[in-house]
């Protein structure tokens, strides 16, 4: 169920942008191998190419095994639900001839490196294997990682999943490993970045939240078998994993000056959407209207400027650093205490306050906040998640409205998507105080960032409230 809902609520996402830290492996790491050799597209094995999976013996069979320890129908899935299957296929299309125009590249989509790289498995030709296909877009080992030494010892079916990492297989089933993995193209990474510029060409806002992502398309089921082999993670830890990684790898591209534009004004794609794209598609509700009410829809003709607890003395008229992430992960200190919620919180004030003094202010606090993100995440664990955290968990997200933290499309996105993940872990341990329509209903208000009004919003939070 949550499955098909997601499909629909995520095809209407528009979105935002994050990052994460390059090299440091937190102490939630079991193994000891330095990060660069677990980088999935990096490992300098040879990519043998999806047709080299999908044999109907191997992962192509039409439905799932009886007898085997996974499903063997992942291709099945993949090939006809996954998005990734169409990355590339994408590219042929009018939008992207579109956006490959505007930004005036000088081969189409499919051509250029800036799209590949996230619309593909874009490794060098070297390790491209004889059924290595591009066109597969983003396929099986773009996040299994290249199968020249695991493929052969992996179907004799007599090794670990131990031994198939250590044979080059990527460990997506470590949350802080596949969140990695994943923010590379949701979020960005050091090479490859969509900026505003991108976004103006004709691209979708890009948006990601690590457990309803995984949800998605997913391709494998967590049985006994499963549970035995790798643990299980609850939703809610993928969740809190997700969140701080991609924060981290945001801000640390900003930091890093990865992707600056070198004009007047800063990238635009680290900052809030709508403190400049405002919704025009009504008239503003307020009474004092600095223009008749009647006059054009621009959003200069509003008064709808509401403070802000995060935003600290920024005031009106000023473009927001997108602090969607760290809503989210003050909230995950919050479970941790109280009082390290609220000096995350007072960091995020800082910083929004240095956004406003200069260039240098702001990267101290950006730092600063990365430092914080750290210590979270190596606090983080699954003993923070039994059924009476859930619910506190729960309440605390929904209470953050009250303070006008989803003021902007961005967090209020990702609170839904934190409400669904808390709630399907809650849903695990027997507990179905929120139902789906309850999550149907949150939803209907934060369909796309044009028509979005932070106030339905707030009201929809207010009658979960009530059923907590
Ligand atoms: C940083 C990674 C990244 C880069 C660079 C990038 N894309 Fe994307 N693209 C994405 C992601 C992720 C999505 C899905 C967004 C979502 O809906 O969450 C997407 C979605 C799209 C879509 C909409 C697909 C659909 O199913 O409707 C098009 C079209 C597209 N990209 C074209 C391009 C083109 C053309 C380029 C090169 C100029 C490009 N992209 C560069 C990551 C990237
Ligand atoms: C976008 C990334 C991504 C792509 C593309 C992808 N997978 Fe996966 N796959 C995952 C994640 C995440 C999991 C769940 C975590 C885990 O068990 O490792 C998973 C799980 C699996 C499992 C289940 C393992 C088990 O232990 O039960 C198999 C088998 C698998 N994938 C095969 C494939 C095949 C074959 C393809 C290509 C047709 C493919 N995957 C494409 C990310 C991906
Ligand atoms: C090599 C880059 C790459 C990696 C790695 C990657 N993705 Fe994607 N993902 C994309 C692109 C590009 C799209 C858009 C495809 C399209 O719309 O045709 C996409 C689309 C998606 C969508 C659909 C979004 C929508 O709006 O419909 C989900 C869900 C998703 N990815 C989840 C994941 C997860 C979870 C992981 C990590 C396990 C992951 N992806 C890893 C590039 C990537
Ligand atoms: C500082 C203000 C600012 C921010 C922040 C900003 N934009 Fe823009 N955006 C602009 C301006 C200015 C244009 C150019 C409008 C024009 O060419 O007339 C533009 C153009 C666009 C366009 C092309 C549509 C058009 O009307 O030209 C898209 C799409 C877009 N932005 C998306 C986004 C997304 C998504 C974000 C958040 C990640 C974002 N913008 C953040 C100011 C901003």
């Amino acid at each position: 169920m949550r499955f098909l809902l997601y499909i629909l609520v995520i095809s209407i996402l528009n979105t935002s942008l994050y990052i994460e830290a390059l090299a440091s492996d937190s102490p939630l790491n079991a193994s000891n191998e330095p990060v660069s050799a677990q980088l999935n597209q990096d490992q300098g094995d040879i990519h043998l190419g999806v047709a080299s999976c999908a044999g109907s013996n191997c992962h192509g069979a039409a439905r799932p095994y009886l007898n085997s320890t996974v499903e063997q129908n992942e291709y099945s899935i993949w090939s006809r639900e996954d998005k990734h299957s169409k990355a590339y296929t994408v590219l042929l299309g009018s939008r992207s001839k579109r956006i490959a125009k505007n930004l005036g590249l000088s081969k189409s989509a499919e051509k250029s490196k800036i799209c590949l790289d996230c619309h593909a498995d874009n490794i060098p030709e070297s390790l491209r294997g004889k059924r290595f296909d591009i066109s597969d877009g983003v396929g099986c080992e773009s996040c299994h990682g290249g199968g020249e030494r695991y493929l052969g010892p992996h179907v004799s079916g007599e090794v670990t999943h131990a031994q198939n990492v250590s044979l080059g297989m990527y460990p997506t089933e470590n949350p802080e490993k596949r969140a990695k993995l994943c923010v590379d193209c949701h979020v960005g990474d050091e090479k490859k970045f969509a900026n505003h510029k991108i976004m103006g060409a004709g691209h979708p806002r890009i948006s990601f939240e690590l457990d309803t992502f995984t949800e998605v398309y997913k391709h494998y089921h967590v049985d006994a078998d499963y549970k035995a082999r790798k643990g299980v993670v609850s939703h809610a830890l993928v969740w809190a994993t997700g969140q701080i990684k991609a924060s981290e790898r945001f801000l640390e591209l900003y930091v890093n000056k990865n992707h600056q534009s070198n004009g007047l004004m800063p990238e635009l794609a680290y900052f809030d959407c709508q403190a400049c794209h405002h919704s025009t598609d009504e008239q503003s509700n307020a009474t004092n209207d600095t223009r008749p009410s009647n006059e054009g829809k621009s959003s200069s003709s509003k008064l709808v400027w509401e403070s802000r607890q995060l935003s600290g003395n920024v005031g009106p008229g000023v473009v927001r650093f997108n602090d969607s992430g760290l809503v989210m992960s003050a909230i995950i200190a919050d479970l941790i205490s109280k009082e390290k919620g609220d000096a995350f919180r007072q960091q995020i004030i800082s910083m929004h306050e240095a956004s406003q003094k200069d260039e240098n202010n702001m990267r101290l606090h950006l730092n600063n906040l990365i430092k914080e993100l750290k210590v979270l995440e190596g606090n983080i664990n699954e003993s923070m998640f039994k059924a009476s955290d859930l619910k506190r968990l729960l309440s605390m997200i929904i209470n953050r409205g009250s303070f006008n933290d989803y003021y902007s499309y961005a967090s209020a996105e990702q609170a839904v998507m934190a409400i669904e993940a808390v709630n399907a872990t809650l849903q695990t341990l027997g507990s179905n105080v929120i139902t789906t329509n309850d999550i149907n209903l949150l939803r209907s208000t934060t369909i796309s960032l044009d028509t979005y009004k932070p106030e339905l919003f707030k009201d929809a939070l207010v009658s979960l409230n009530a059923k907590l």
